[in-house]
């Protein structure tokens, strides 16, 4: 794992849509992992610009994004699909065809997930996976508890995480779905690479139990610890509470593999 602390929530961002601009530069058949939340908002307007500024090609990229909040249809706002094609599909060269939700609308929430899942097996599985953290140590909708090998299935959402997405639903957590239809943390772990982008202080001290503490079903988000090749990319806010900030730095001015990417 590689931690890489920005100074500003804007350059963090940045450095995220880059190292994904650079990913689909290199390969134009990247299959991507997208994840939702107002993280990823700006990262999504940061590719936006590229593909306009810079001709960032999306025309032979897919996507799989983690979640979907079971029981809104597609083109409910609150909705994933919904957040995703106003973020980012509508503005950029991709395929609809080529973009993969898990639908929260199905009848048979299992045939869906072993539908989701076999789907990622057969395109060849996820080359890199873009990730948030909520403030239950969640990554997709893993809440505490969510087994270390799960695979895509429905999951109950906590009381946090359903106060901190209510700002989307009239501030009130009793209007947030109950239930969401997630990727596990093992089918995460099966993409080929992992990004996980998070800002402001709210998050920093699960950041530094993700990061530096035991890995553990109680904060899924530990579980990246056990991944070959992951990076965090944080703000200094984010970063407040780690323990190895010298160390990461050093590593983000030093380590040829950064040098496109520092300014
Ligand atoms: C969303 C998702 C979640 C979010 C997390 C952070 O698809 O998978 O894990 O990334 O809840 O959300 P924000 O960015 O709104 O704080």
């Amino acid at each position: 794992m590689e931690v890489i602390v920005q100074a500003s929530t804007e350059q963090a961002t940045q450095l995220c849509a880059q190292v994904i601009a650079q990913r689909l530069r290199h390969n134009p058949d990247l299959i991507l992992g997208l994840a939702t939340g107002r993280t990823m908002e700006r990262v999504y307007q940061q590719l936006v610009q590229l593909h306009h500024q810079q001709g960032l090609d999306f025309a032979r990229c897919r996507t799989f994004n983690l979640d979907e909040y079971i029981g809104l249809a597609a083109n409910h706002p609150n909705s994933y699909r919904y957040y995703m094609h106003q973020q980012l599909f509508r503005h950029v060269n991709i395929d609809p065809a080529n973009t993969h939700i898990p639908d929260g609308m199905a009848t048979d929430l299992a045939a869906e997930a072993t539908r989701y899942e076999a789907l990622i097996h057969d395109l060849g599985g996820i080359d890199l996976q873009l990730l948030g953290i909520g403030e239950a140590g969640h990554i997709g909708f893993n809440e505490p508890l969510s087994a270390l090998l799960s695979r895509t299935r429905d999951k109950t959402l906590t009381p946090t995480t359903r106060r901190q997405n209510a700002a989307m639903f009239d501030g009130d957590p009793t209007k947030v779905p109950s239930r969401a239809l997630t990727m596990g943390v093992g089918t995460i772990l099966d993409a080929r690479e992992l990004i996980l982008l998070v800002t402001g202080a709210a998050k920093a001290a699960i950041l530094a139990r993700a990061v530096e503490g035991p890995i553990t079903a109680m904060v899924s988000a530990s579980a990246i610890q056990l991944h070959p090749h992951c990076i965090v990319i944080a703000d200094a806010a984010a970063a407040s509470e780690l323990q190895g900030r010298e160390y990461y730095d050093w590593v983000f001015q030093n380590e040829p593999e950064w040098a496109e990417f520092r300014p």
